[in-house]
């Protein structure tokens, strides 16, 4: 990814690139978001990159930035997928990692990354936002380098990802949903949108629509909050790119909204059933975002009130795999097998 966006990424010749070769994800047309809508809509896969989730894009240059400047120990706060970002990258560079986790809030998958990929794990008695004052804290004492999104190489990173859209659709979409946590992936993509705009790769700026699960909503609420979401990924109550994501949905003329734990997993089964593509729950606020858009209930700022231009673009990031947390679909879906008999009788009247 670096390589492909060099010119725009704080790299020179004395930085070491640790690279996974992530980015350049698909954009994948939507066909049923698509007529149930009236725009095309594309989501942009972000589950596809090496770890599973779209840290990978912001990893990779903080932890190149970080071996540059000579550091041997990453650290960072996570819900799950920027520890198991951080932890894949600092193994690839050859340097330590320690994690800082909410105990009991980490989805199996991700919590098997650190793990496997060598981290240390500190799974505290808090929340996200008690990890990164942590962290924070940490490393203020020095010694170490923060690879959360505080650190501003992880921005620049993401930013890309609005890069690889506009390239691949040869103009910039009129709406950008995404979900919101922590909010540095809205910060990132709009400034990506911004420079490209700025350098007229594109003549459009979208308007950004970031979606908070509703039982973690602080920006939409206007302070923060005690968090609670099945989304894990994004329970979040203090996010540090606040300022960031208010500029994005002011300058865009976007706005922050909310969408509830069960509009979530409906969103991510119609996602993996219509679509073929299985993704995280946070993952799927967007598409449950853009539902909320499309019926009665969506907000007075809503871009859609008003009606689409015709032939309008949308892209939704999805930001993670759905195998990070198989747990939650299962609980909520009752998945079960039907079982049968070994043979041919048995099977066919277990598919009826
Ligand atoms: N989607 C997924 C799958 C995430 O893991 C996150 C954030 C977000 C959306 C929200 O992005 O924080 O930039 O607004 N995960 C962080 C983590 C907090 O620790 O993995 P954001």
């Amino acid at each position: 990814m670096i390589s492909r966006y060099r010119s725009r990424l704080p790299v020179t010749d004395a930085t070491p690139v640790i690279s996974l070769n992530e980015g350049s994800t698909p954009l994948i047309h939507s066909p049923r978001l698509s007529a149930l809508s009236g725009a095309e809509v594309y989501l942009k896969f972000e589950g596809l990159n090496p770890t599973g989730s779209f840290k990978d894009r912001g990893m990779t240059v903080a932890i190149s930035k970080a071996v540059e400047d000579g550091a041997d120990t990453v650290i960072c706060a996570s819900t799950g997928n920027t520890s198991a970002a951080a932890a894949a990258y600092a193994a690839r560079a050859g340097i330590r990692c320690a994690v800082i986790l909410p105990a009991g809030k980490i989805a199996s998958g991700k919590l098997v990354q650190a793990f496997i990929y060598g981290a240390k794990v500190v799974a505290i008695r808090g929340n996200f936002d008690d990890a990164l004052r942590i962290v924070r804290e940490l490393g203020a004492l020095g010694g170490v380098a923060i690879v959360n999104s505080i650190n501003p190489h992880r921005i620049e990173g993401q930013k890309t990802a609005s890069f690889e859209i506009i390239d691949e659709l040869g103009e910039a979409p009129d709406i950008h949903i995404l979900p919101v946590g922590n909010a540095g992936n809205i910060t990132a993509y709009w400034r990506g949108y911004r420079e490209f705009h700025a350098a007229d790769r594109s003549s459009v700026l979208p308007k950004m629509l970031g979606f908070q699960a509703s039982g973690a909503a602080p920006i939409f609420h206007g302070h923060p909050v005690e968090p609670h979401t099945i989304a894990t990924a994004i329970r979040i109550g203090n996010p540090a790119s606040w300022e960031g994501a208010n500029a994005a949905v002011k300058e865009s003329g976007g706005c922050i909204d909310t969408v509830t734990d069960a509009q979530i997993l409906d969103a991510q089964a119609w996602l993996a059933s219509h679509e073929g593509i299985f993704v995280e729950p946070a993952s799927a606020a967007s598409v449950a975002g853009l539902l909320r858009c499309l019926g009665s209930d969506r907000c007075p700022r809503c871009p859609f009130a008003g009606g689409l231009r015709a032939g309008s673009k949308i892209v939704l990031t999805v930001t993670g795999h759905g195998l990070k947390d198989p747990d939650a679909p299962v609980k909520h879906g009752g998945f079960a097998p039907v079982e049968a008999d070994a043979d041919l009788t048995a099977v066919r009247r277990a598919l009826d």
